[in-house]
């Protein structure tokens, strides 16, 4: 007996998987345009924060906890999105109690601690803006 659609609609099948794989992986790779090696902070925005931080943080950490490999491999390959959250989580004893463009400043600060190259344009303290920049290692 001949099923004139069978191969057809089966064909379709096929075509919409393929259609929802792709979609589905373009919407899951979606990939920070901009790195921490384009200049993604200004000079004056870390010298900012290095002030907050001596004010609000130095209690605590000493800046050698966020300078070097060992803190910036920790991060590398993630949006700063995810050091963004984690600064909003102090100080211990009051998390979250700066304004959002603090903590950009305070992770200004770190990336100049870090010898990234600063450029024209602050660093937003938006989750958008920080989930459009990736944290890689430092590229001479
Ligand atoms: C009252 C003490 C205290 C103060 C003040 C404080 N922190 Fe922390 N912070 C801690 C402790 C405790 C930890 C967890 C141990 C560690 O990772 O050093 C921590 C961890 C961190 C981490 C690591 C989080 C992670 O997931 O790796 C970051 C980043 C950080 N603090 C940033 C800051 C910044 C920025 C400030 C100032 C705005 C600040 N801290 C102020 C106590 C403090």
């Amino acid at each position: 007996m001949k099923k004139p659609f069978g191969r057809q609609a089966g064909l379709l099948g096929v075509g919409a998987l393929l259609v929802g794989a792709v979609v589905g992986a373009s919407a899951g790779a979606v990939q920070p345009a901009r790195s921490v090696n384009d200049g993604v902070y200004t000079a004056a925005q870390a010298e900012r924060g290095g002030k907050i931080f001596e004010k609000t943080c130095t209690a605590c950490h000493d800046t050698a906890r966020f300078t070097g490999a060992e803190f910036t491999s920790a991060w590398t390959g993630l949006p700063l999105k995810g050091l963004f959250d984690a600064v909003q989580t102090m100080p211990e004893d009051n998390p979250g109690s700066l304004p959002p463009q603090d903590y950009a400043d305070v992770i200004a600060f770190f990336l100049q601690l870090n010898e990234y190259k600063p450029g024209e344009s602050e660093l937003e303290g938006t989750a958008e803006a920080m989930g459009a920049i990736a944290m890689e290692a430092r590229k001479p």
